[in-house]
């Protein structure tokens, strides 16, 4: 059984589509898989919960698992793939898939489990979905820790002075990553000046934050995650329960909070104090499910 990471974006969603940093956790909990030879090899399958796809069979699923698979040069597999998250949410569940589905298929085949060739076959299934990935869930499924992201290049490992608290509400229906991504860059050509700025600032802040997550001064981090949210907001990417979470949490004492992913829908995360039940509590009290989460030991970067 192979296991990869799911992911909550700390800083930067968005703005590293159009080249800005990002920082984001893996998180212990993701998704994980299991390869056994297809019963109708050399055809692929992919069985999740109800739904079974075959690669190329058409379906959304059926081409990602195709792409996967071809990006590994490997075939004959049946993949069952057990969630760990709500998928949907700006979790990175789909990223999640991927690199478990890839590590498990490399597994199975005694394969070496290569970082680069997980990553671009991971990378092929995301495109599937996203169609313009950053490729930071690809990197936090994959790695783990607490990372910088840059698209492009090869992410890189903060080391935290003190561990991060996290809280995750799930605030709103899921929103399409695809479409958000979408519809910010059909607001960035109708109004690049105002747009290009907020993105700019998006990337001036989460540089800001990574020496203060490196120093462990975490109220001024949970400063910048809410100055994070309001940007978000200004470009649109939030929605009327997002903001509700958000400032339920702060009431509630969170160090900061902001929604993370996609945006329009999904979680927000919550930066929790030494009386991290709290948030939870009011969150719970509203009505919404939301749990702790915690970030996966990091696996060694280059
Ligand atoms: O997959 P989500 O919903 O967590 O969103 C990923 C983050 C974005 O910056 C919105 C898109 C991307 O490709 O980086």
């Amino acid at each position: 059984m192979a296991q990869a990471n799911g992911k909550l974006i700390l800083f930067g969603e968005h703005a590293v589509v159009y080249g800005y940093p990002a920082i984001a956790v893996g998180l212990t909990r993701g998704a994980r898989a299991r390869a056994t030879r297809s019963p109708s090899a050399p055809g692929s399958e992919l069985v999740l919960g109800d739904e079974r796809v075959h690669a190329g069979d058409g379906s959304e699923l059926g081409r990602a698992l195709e792409a996967l698979l071809g990006a590994l040069g490997v075939g004959g597999l049946r993949l069952e793939i057990t969630l760990e998250l709500p998928p949907g949410a700006g979790l990175g569940v789909s990223a999640a898939i991927a690199v478990a589905a890839a590590r498990a298929a490399l597994e199975h085949e005694g394969q070496p489990l290569a970082s680069e060739r997980l990553e671009a076959a991971a990378l092929a299934w995301e495109r599937v979905f996203h169609g313009n990935p950053s490729g930071v869930d690809t990197a936090a499924a994959l790695y783990g820790g607490c990372l910088r992201f840059v698209r492009g290049q090869a992410a890189s490992a903060l080391t935290l002075a003190r561990p991060l608290r996290l809280g995750v509400a799930l605030a709103g229906p899921p929103a399409s990553t695809k479409q958000m991504v979408e519809a910010l860059a059909s607001e960035r050509r109708r109004e690049p000046a105002r747009v290009g700025a907020l993105l700019e600032s998006i990337g001036q802040l989460t540089e800001e934050a990574q020496p203060l997550l490196e120093r462990g001064e975490l109220p001024a981090v949970g400063r910048l995650l809410d100055r994070n949210h309001e940007l978000l907001t200004l470009l649109a990417l939030s929605s009327e329960a997002l903001d509700l979470a958000c400032a339920l949490a702060r009431e509630a004492g969170a160090l900061g909070a902001k929604l993370t992913g996609s945006g329009g829908g999904g979680c927000v995360l919550a930066l929790l104090p030494e009386r991290g039940e709290d948030v939870l509590e009011a969150w719970r009290e509203a009505g919404l499910t939301c749990f702790e989460s915690h970030v996966a030991a990091p696996e060694r970067l280059a």
